[in-house]
């Protein structure tokens, strides 16, 4: 048998006389077969565990022994049939997750999986594109997403104006490299040519709160985390943009490059949204670059009735640049954030290198997407997003919004009814910050909880929770002192599931004190 012998350009391979052929044929044939029974089991598995989430814990420490199977496997010499390795992924992998499924789980920023967006994960997978560009499904679904994005959050759309990522990561890593070619090149240099080094330091202002994927995207992009400025907050976490400007000044007055100053649209902490408004003020007065992060936060501005933000977001569409993810508060399965570009072609110049063998003479004006970040080969992350959000309709998603950021202002209100807690933050988006407040144990009875033990106390109390099963939530520290923050992402979550929250707090305190 020849297996070099290349295909016949009718794409049947040979003549249906050809006996090997033949017997490649019934492979083929067999291998659907095989295919179609274990996708149906597939199917019959994701949805049976997507079901029986709610009942399970919400979390619960991976047991060694089934750590060890999945840490220390070595590569099976001969391959393994299908149905083998789906019951292993059902008896190894599926009792073991994070947690983010489940309605109780509070943590981080992570949402449960939208069911179309799980539905649909497998077709990516069957075809398989690179999503870099060219004329197949993939590229032209994706600027259907990106558009939708856009519009949702009323941030302006130009052709071309933003493309899929990893996560917000990434997203930033493509806005802030936008942002410092276009100071270099308003400068007369240029950043990708010569690098960094002997001109004066290019500033970016942040404030304590920003995630940390702006200071890890600085570094990566060699501005050094020393010209990172840290701008202060106000009582409610949200930048001062008193202290932004005196800073911008000072900056200049060193001779220092200010370019870049980045707000948050919900922060990770409290979901707190700085003043977008202002803030594209001072951008605009020193031409800088205004990028926000929104990639938790952005779909805020959605919220109506008693959960309406909407003004906490004016100005939001000023920016430059924006990072929102589609796999948190949409939930879209994890793996897709979303940079979008008021001037798309800022990122195309940070980015664009087209060599010889990626010339594509029928790409357009707008060029590949490769063209405007570091990826090249990349996902089809548009069909779980289009299916999603499709799925959801625009008046589901503004639902999950009002629905989760409404629970977050429930918890707020259990929590001041509650002597023994203490709100620590206003409610803007669906993150509330609180602390446990079990006594006033300094004694001064001013209930700070300094040299108390609370900050000993909030600091171990979300892996005590989390440790119980019931419900998941995570730490933090806000205003120097030690917190408990419940982010709500998930369209199951009941009120009943709030009071459970508080009550797994008290009852995991109370097993950390005796
Ligand atoms: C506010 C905010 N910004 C940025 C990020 C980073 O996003 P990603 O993890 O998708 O890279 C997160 C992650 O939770 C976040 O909550």
């Amino acid at each position: 048998m020849n297996d070099l012998r290349p295909p016949a350009a009718n794409g049947t391979g040979g003549s249906h006389e050809d006996g090997v052929h033949g017997e490649d044929l019934r492979a083929a044939g067999a291998k659907a077969e095989d295919l179609r029974a274990a996708g149906a089991k597939a199917a019959a598995i994701a949805a049976g565990h997507l079901a029986g989430v709610a009942g399970r814990p919400v979390w619960q420490p991976v047991p060694a022994a089934e750590r060890a199977w999945l840490s220390d496997q070595e590569l099976p010499e001969a391959g393994r049939p299908l149905a083998e390795l789906l019951e292993d992924a059902r008896t190894h992998v599926l009792p073991h997750p994070m947690g983010n499924g489940h309605p109780r789980f509070f943590g981080w920023v992570n949402s449960p999986p939208n069911p179309a967006g799980v539905l649909v994960e497998p077709l990516a997978a069957a075809l398989n594109p690179s999503c870099a560009g060219g004329d197949h499904a993939g590229p032209h679904l994706e600027r259907t997403v990106v558009r939708w994005l856009a519009e949702l959050v009323g941030f302006p759309h130009p052709p071309g104006g933003g493309l899929l990522t990893s996560g917000a990561s990434m997203a930033t890593v493509i806005c802030l490299a936008a942002a410092r070619q276009r100071a270099a090149l308003a400068d007369g240099w240029d950043a990708r040519e010569e690098g960094l080094s002997g001109r004066p330091p290019m500033i970016m202002y942040v404030t304590e709160e920003g995630h940390s994927c702006l200071h890890k995207a600085a570094q990566l992009l060699g501005l050094g985390a020393r010209q990172v400025r840290t701008v202060p907050v106000d009582a409610a976490y949200r930048m001062d943009v008193g202290a932004l400007r005196a800073m911008v000044a000072e900056d200049l007055d060193a001779g220092r490059r200010p370019f870049c100053v980045a707000g948050s649209a919900g922060t990770v902490n409290s979901g707190a949204v700085d003043p977008l408004g202002e803030i594209a003020d001072v951008a605009a007065e020193h031409g800088l670059w205004f990028h926000v992060d929104g990639a938790y936060g952005a779909l805020g501005i959605l919220a109506d009735g008693v959960s309406s933000a909407a003004p906490h977001y004016a100005g939001l569409d000023r920016a430059d640049s924006l990072a929102l993810d589609p796999h948190k508060w949409l939930g879209v399965p994890v793996g897709c954030g979303c940079a979008l570009l008021r001037d798309p072609s800022a990122a195309r110049a940070a980015f664009s290198l087209v060599p010889s063998y990626l010339i594509d003479d029928n790409a357009g004006e707008l060029g590949w997407f490769a063209e405007y970040g570091p990826e090249q080969t990349r996902p089809f992350r548009a069909l779980k997003t289009w299916a999603t959000m499709s799925h959801l309709g625009r008046s589901g998603i503004v639902s999950l919004v009002n629905h989760t950021a409404g629970l977050a202002r429930r918890l707020a209100a259990m929590v001041e009814e509650s002597a023994d807690f203490e709100l620590l933050a206003p409610v803007t988006t669906s993150i509330t910050a609180f602390r446990h407040r079990p006594h006033d144990g300094d004694g001064d009875g001013d209930g700070d909880g300094d040299g108390d033990g609370l900050d000993a106390l909030n600091r171990a109390i979300p892996g005590a929770v989390q440790a119980r099963g019931n419900a998941f939530l995570t730490g933090t520290r806000l205003g120097g002192r030690d917190a408990l923050r419940a982010c709500f992402l998930h369209p199951d979550t009941t009120e009943r599931d709030l009071a459970v929250l508080l009550d797994e707090i008290r009852l995991a305190a109370k097993s950390l004190r005796t």
